[in-house]
């Protein structure tokens, strides 16, 4: 096993690090910026039915889910097609409203998750078209879908999701980006622009991962925090969500997800010396909106741990800490601003004496309902 670690203490900080490699294979023989173009075997077979579609339907569960809003950002964003997201356990009990107009696509890195499958049966049976994103190759989700792509994050181990949340949402970019250009709602020079910027990604995920040191002393500040709040907006709102629950699986710290700005509508009331709040506050996406969000967080004695773009001066002022990632659209900063998060859950569980692995009552794959 310490072999399998590659010199890591877990599994899961291995894969956080393996993350620059692992958006590369994703993107790679996909992401043709000389060509330009994005290749997707599965989507160009069945080009029309994406073009025809009147809306996306998302279906999947925990992690998967949080990617899935994060392309919802996307999708509506580049390629203005209406997208919905779903738990998948909700979905295929609701009796949902489906046809055979609609593109369902399921996230699952496992393949195997109980629901998801689920959720796919239902789909189809109604009509849907069904487009699979998945992480383990012939997998149950990968075979049940009519075409799918593959994530290539390489095994995940660690039951936290890390790189595959991350590769889900670097193949769902490249899927909006396609039908984004196939249907005309992007301009050449903005789809060339977020090609080359999808390409640049790994070399930035790297100069996040320089933050570790850093990370780990705000880890140790926070180490006994009973609550949590994260905040975001926009795109950075499900990487809030995705934050909180990297904290309470690993660290068992009860961590609430939420939009920044509806934190006066309740989260507000928690708020004071001792409660820790950790905010995504990028140059690009609601900026100032974010700052102002922070002052009344900052009013009420909160701790502020900002996730900054790199030379901010601003939020670096009134945060407690704060941790910079390069800039970049806010399109692909969902890619960037998750790094710094997954660090200081995962620190956090090391110095709590958490099995970080393989946390309690969790498991990699829920293959029951
Ligand atoms: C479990 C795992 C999570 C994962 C979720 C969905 O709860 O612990 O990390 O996000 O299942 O799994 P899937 O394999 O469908 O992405």
């Amino acid at each position: 096993e310490a072999i399998e670690k590659g010199g890591y203490d877990h599994f899961m900080l291995k894969e956080i690090y393996e993350q620059p490699h692992a958006i590369k294979d994703t993107y790679r023989g996909r992401l043709r910026v000389e060509q330009g173009i994005v290749k997707m075997a599965g989507v160009d077979q069945n080009l029309e039915r994406f073009l025809n579609a009147n809306r996306i339907i998302i279906v999947a569960c925990g992690t998967s889910w949080h990617a899935g809003l994060v392309a919802e950002y996307i999708f509506e964003d580049l390629a203005r097609i209406p997208v919905e997201v779903e738990y998948a356990s909700e979905f295929r009990y609701r009796n949902p409203v489906i046809t055979d107009k609609d593109v369902v696509i399921a996230i699952s890195q496992s393949g195997e998750t109980a629901d998801t499958l689920a959720a796919i049966k239902l789909a189809k049976e109604k009509g849907a078209f069904v487009f699979g994103i998945c992480n383990v190759v012939g997998s149950s989700i990968a075979r049940e879908t009519h075409a799918g792509a593959y994530t290539h994050a390489g095994p995940e181990i660690g039951v936290a999701s890390t790189k595959a949340f991350t590769t889900q949402i670097t193949l769902l970019t490249l899927l909006a980006l396609k039908l984004a250009r196939e249907s005309g709602t992007l301009s050449k020079t903005k789809f060339h622009e977020i090609l080359t910027e999808m390409e640049g990604i790994p070399a930035k995920v790297e100069r996040v991962l320089e933050s570790n040191p850093l990370i780990e002393i705000i880890a140790d500040v926070y180490k006994d925090a009973e609550n949590c709040l994260y905040l975001g907006r926009g795109y950075n709102f499900p990487v809030a969500l995705e934050g909180a629950l990297k904290l309470k699986e690993i660290s068992y710290i009860h961590a609430e997800g939420y939009p920044a700005a509806e934190m006066k509508h309740g989260p507000i009331a928690l708020i004071d010396e001792q409660m820790p709040v950790i905010v995504i506050a990028t140059k690009k996406g609601h900026y100032e909106k974010v700052v102002s969000n922070i002052q009344e967080i900052k009013s009420r004695k909160g701790k502020i741990i900002a996730v900054v773009t790199e030379g901010d001066s601003q939020v670096r002022d009134l945060a407690d800490h704060v941790v910079e990632v390069p800039e970049s659209s806010e399109a692909l900063s969902p890619l960037l601003t998750t790094i710094p998060l997954q660090l200081l859950s995962y620190h956090i569980a090391v110095m709590r004496g958490c099995n970080v692995d393989q946390p309690r009552n969790l498991a990699k794959s829920v293959t029951v309902e």
